[in-house]
């Protein structure tokens, strides 16, 4: 069953938060965060990033898919590339490519989330550089996450960004973007969720919606235990694009099998999602859902095995 939140982004911080007895559990330095002495980019990882289970799901899905172990990832849209660390964590053959156009996230990334991988230069490549170039090597699995994909707002922009990702996959290779729906994403409105114990808030702004065009621009503010804001620390113009829309496009670019996934609905809440994502051909029609996309090259997953 689908679920009815976009919020699938830490969740898992904020159940802890909750079982840890709130704001009294607070770090020192968290308690004195605000508008002033906050890192832009540290406070976007605490409260959308969730590289365990993102990697948990990109890494099961890849072997029930394909019959082999995902090993060359490639991440685009990267920013801070804390998928593809935490992918390099998990097994040593493993290695990534990322692709951003902004040095500012990367040299950020490096720092926080490589520097302690011992030889990690050996096994990430970063490039600067526009997604619709190819990588070093031909990817396993590219993942285009967090809706970063609908920067491109024409058809035949969106159709040759997944064409060149078609044709810089593996033969057997699998492309994964994830999605957003239901009436209530289409809505203005903004939404706030308690970060790591309170320590501050996350806002998200749905500030514009055109059915004529589907120009969409979306923000994302934070706010402190002290009254501070930061008011558009990032800001987001981009087009909306369905999920049928994006199917139609990825078989036009040659993938042979586009297979939607839905998240589950949280068994204490139902207006909750529960972090689970599961095959469903139909989906539901709730409020607002979340979801991906797995595109397949090659062999339909249904003939893995038979090889
Ligand atoms: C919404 S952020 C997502 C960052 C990361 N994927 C995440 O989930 O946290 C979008 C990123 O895409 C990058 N970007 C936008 N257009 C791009 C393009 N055509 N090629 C490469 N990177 C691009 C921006 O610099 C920005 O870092």
């Amino acid at each position: 069953m689908a679920s009815s939140t976009r919020n699938k982004k830490n969740k898992d911080k904020t159940k802890k938060a909750q079982k840890s007895g709130g704001k009294g559990a607070l770090k020192k330095k968290d308690r004195r965060l605000n508008r002033k002495n906050a890192d832009r980019l540290d406070l976007y990882q605490r409260s959308v990033n969730s590289p365990d289970n993102d990697v948990d799901f990109l890494t099961e899905q890849f072997e029930i898919l394909r019959g082999r172990p995902l090993r060359h990832l490639r991440e685009d849209f990267c920013g801070t590339a804390a998928l593809a660390a935490e992918f390099l964590k998990r097994h040593p053959e493993n290695t990534a490519e990322g692709f951003d156009l902004d040095p500012e996230p990367i040299e950020w990334g490096k720092q926080r989330n490589f520097s302690k991988l011992e030889g990690w230069p050996e096994r990430m490549t970063f490039h600067l550089a526009d997604v619709r170039n190819p990588a070093d090597k031909r990817p396993d699995l590219t993942c285009a996450q967090n809706f970063s994909y609908w920067c491109f707002k024409t058809r035949a922009e969106l159709l040759a960004y997944f064409q060149s990702v078609y044709a810089d996959l593996a033969p057997d290779g699998a492309f994964v973007v994830d999605l957003y729906g239901g009436p209530e994403a289409l809505h203005e409105l903004e939404e706030e969720r308690d970060i790591d114990d309170g320590a501050f808030t996350y806002v998200w702004d749905q500030q514009e919606y055109q059915p004529g065009t589907g120009n969409y621009k979306t923000a994302i503010h934070f706010r402190f235990r002290d009254g501070s804001e930061w008011e558009n620390a990032f800001e987001y113009d981009w087009r909306f694009w369905n999920l049928c829309e994006l199917r139609d496009l990825l078989f036009e670019a040659g993938f042979g099998e586009v297979r939607p996934y839905f998240e589950g609905t949280d068994e204490d809440d139902d207006e909750d999602g529960n972090g689970v994502f599961e095959y469903d051909e139909v989906g539901e029609n709730c409020e607002a859902w979340l979801g991906y996309l797995i595109s397949l090259k090659g062999p339909r997953s249904n003939e893995i095995g038979k090889r």
